[in-house]
């Protein structure tokens, strides 16, 4: 039985293959989360947004495109632009969009508010939405 032995490589090398690196640590926070994970920043958000830039901007007073324009969005009522027009569906959902709420809207827009125009399939890593969220927050001023 000789495929046993590579068939067991290749689950090992896949395996190995998922996991993420261990940044070095230097000792000096004592109180550092323990997780392997660098915390994510607006500036990084400023990346992963580039994935809306075909739809959205997101400065003061930027035009709508596809989509309606981001500026502030944080903090803002859903569907609050006078001058987008909206799907009903996006108009029915109600409420604010906080931290929490665009949280999982951006984790799959088409499931978390069934019906709405935008065709996109979400952001799948939650640092990623975290990141892209604290970028929104600070495209408020
Ligand atoms: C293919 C175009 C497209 C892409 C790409 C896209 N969006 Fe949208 N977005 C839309 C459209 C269209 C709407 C309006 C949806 C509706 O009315 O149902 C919308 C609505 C929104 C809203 C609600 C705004 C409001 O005023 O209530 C947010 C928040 C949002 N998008 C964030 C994002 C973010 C963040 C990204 C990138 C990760 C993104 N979108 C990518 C087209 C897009």
């Amino acid at each position: 039985m000789r495929i046993v032995p590579v068939l067991l490589a290749g689950a090992f090398a896949l395996a190995s293959c998922g996991k993420s690196e261990t940044p070095p640590t230097d000792g000096a926070s004592d109180d550092a989360a323990p997780a392997a994970v660098v915390a994510p920043t607006a500036a990084m958000g400023e990346q992963i947004f580039k994935r809306c830039v075909a739809c959205h901007t997101v400065d003061k007073g930027g035009h709508n495109g596809i989509g309606p324009n981001l500026h502030g969005v944080v903090g803002a009522a859903v569907a609050s632009k006078s001058d987008f027009s909206y799907s009903g569906a996006m108009k029915a959902k109600g409420g604010v969009w906080d931290a929490a709420t665009l949280e999982t809207y951006l984790e799959a827009p088409m499931k978390a508010v069934p019906g709405t125009r935008m065709a996109f399939a979400g952001v799948i890593d939650a640092p990623d939405r975290k990141a892209l969220i604290l970028y929104l927050e600070a495209q408020s001023k």
